[in-house]
């Protein structure tokens, strides 16, 4: 199928009362479809009803989730036969022209295919052991248990889910190595990619080198000075690194229009759980492995359940990762940190959550950073991989359930968190994990004794030491 269009996902605002977009400025390219499984109605009222589906577990599982009050939720999962709609609630979604539709088609079909394909499920697996180095470690963190112990000697255990410590440096290869090896298999030869960080972008540049495929990754321009290591890095393996004027969500639109006018040849690389259906729950699927990890190095530990999850929340993949696993297990707390930059009433900052509102964007609903007009506000971090103006639609919907509880922490705090865990354990974290580990000065003090707390350690923060150093 050949396509030329220069067509890229438009954001758009959603009224309070409304079920359609009351904004879409074209900025020069052609305009979404209106939702194209025809569910969006179906979750706007959603979440109007105590009742409300979800396509969470597996592709094949569905999630009725209900309120039985404001902190307490029931969850009842059951056995699903038929796709989904890909809705997370009301969001999620995909919001895309129609020439998308088919190429979104023939992903999913394929995705249900691998995810049950005993060879592929091999493949990935002894991939994921011998070139990621999976499992990673659950790390007793005993030092940085100990700087939390009140003056009784009580405190929580802090144990790190070793992400870092993944080939590449960061959990992002556990996806992209899965997402190339599928995409070899439906027979793509390139394939495109959009890096914030840059941790995507080397990950996808590895897979992709070890797998013989073309490899694009498009990058922001402040971005590429930022975070110049990684850059390097992915043209040591082969990529093409393009910059572009602007930022991540720049780079990804970049990215999707390459992907657009090459979709014979070219394969699109999600590095994040958003984007129209399959690719959020697609990310998820192939992120979850963290999660399963964490149970079962549980289990063997201490011979139970985390009492408490912390990650970071970018767009939202480590989040998910360590959560979903999880979801249905009431007693375990899942707390998502997003990042304040200079505070949040600077308007300085990526906390989506925290702050934004209900819209569309690169083909999905979910809450944005945007303004009255449905414009989207550039996000600002310190970690350039928290700065997306968007967010994951599964989060979204655990956020407005509450099953999810999201909290902010600034740039300084992060920076703080980053140079006590390289001094206290020995481990540099990478500056998207230090926010999740810099809300332990918030959380901690008001856990009980013994109370075990998983942070996700989502990568390595080489890359980020110069900056920290210019910040001292
Ligand atoms: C190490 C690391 N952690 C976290 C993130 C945030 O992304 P996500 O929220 O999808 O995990 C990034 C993004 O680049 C990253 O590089």
């Amino acid at each position: 199928m050949a396509c030329n269009l220069n067509t890229v996902f438009l954001p758009h605002r959603i009224s309070a009362c409304g079920r359609e977009p009351v904004s879409s400025k074209t900025q020069g390219f052609c305009l979404p479809s209106s939702p194209a499984d025809g569910g969006a109605s179906l979750a706007w009222s959603a979440l109007s009803h105590d009742s409300v589906l979800a396509t969470s577990g597996s592709l094949h599982l569905s999630t009725t989730i209900t309120r039985k009050s404001p902190t307490q939720t029931l969850i009842v999962t059951e056995e699903r036969k038929s796709t989904t709609a890909g809705k997370f609630g009301r969001y999620g979604g995909k919001f895309v022209p129609e020439t998308l539709m088919l190429c979104l088609s023939q992903l999913e079909a394929e995705l249900k295919v691998v995810l049950h394909d005993e060879e592929f499920q091999a493949e990935l697996a002894t991939a994921l052991k011998d070139y990621v180095g999976r499992e990673t470690p659950l790390y007793l963190a005993q030092r940085i248990t100990n700087h939390y112990k009140n003056s009784m000697g009580e405190g929580p255990e802090i144990y790190l889910k070793r992400e870092d410590l993944n080939h590449c440096g960061a959990h992002k290869m556990n996806n992209a190595i899965a997402q190339a090896m599928l995409a070899k298999r439906i027979g793509r030869k390139s394939i495109v990619a959009a890096t914030g960080a840059g941790q995507h972008g080397v990950a996808t540049a590895a897979a992709c080198a070890k797998l013989a495929l073309e490899c694009t990754i498009y990058m922001g321009r402040m971005d590429m000075e930022r975070q110049s290591s990684n850059v390097t890095f992915m043209n040591l393996l082969g990529a093409e690194v393009r910059s572009v004027d602007g930022s991540f969500k720049d780079a990804t639109s970049e990215a999707i229009r390459h992907w657009v006018n090459n979709l014979d040849s070219s394969y699109h690389l999600a590095g994040a759980p958003v984007g129209p259906h399959p690719c959020p729950a697609m990310v998820r699927e192939f992120q979850s492995v963290i999660g399963k990890e964490t149970r079962k190095q549980a289990m063997e530990k201490w011979g139970g359940k985390p009492d408490v999850l912390v990650a970071c929340v970018g767009s939202g993949s480590n989040a998910l990762g360590l959560f979903h696993e999880f979801v249905r297990d009431e007693d375990v707390r899942l707390i998502g940190v997003e990042a304040a930059g200079v505070g949040l009433e600077s308007g300085k900052h990526s906390a989506t959550l925290a702050t934004g509102e209900v819209g569309v964007y690169q083909g999905a609903m979910s809450y944005l950073l945007q303004d009255e007009e449905g414009q989207i506000i550039g996000p600002h971090s310190v970690a350039v991989g928290l700065e997306y103006p968007g967010v994951s639609p599964e989060l979204s919907f655990l956020k407005d359930i509450g099953r999810a509880e999201f909290y902010t922490v600034t740039d300084q705090e992060a920076i703080d968190a980053y140079r006590r865990v390289s001094q206290l354990e020995g481990i540099i974290p990478a500056m998207e994990a230090s926010h999740a580990i810099a809300f332990l000065e918030k959380l901690c003090p008001t856990l009980p004794d013994g109370a075990r707390v998983v942070v996700s350690c989502s990568g390595r923060g080489d890359k980020d030491a110069e900056m920290v150093l210019e910040h001292i």
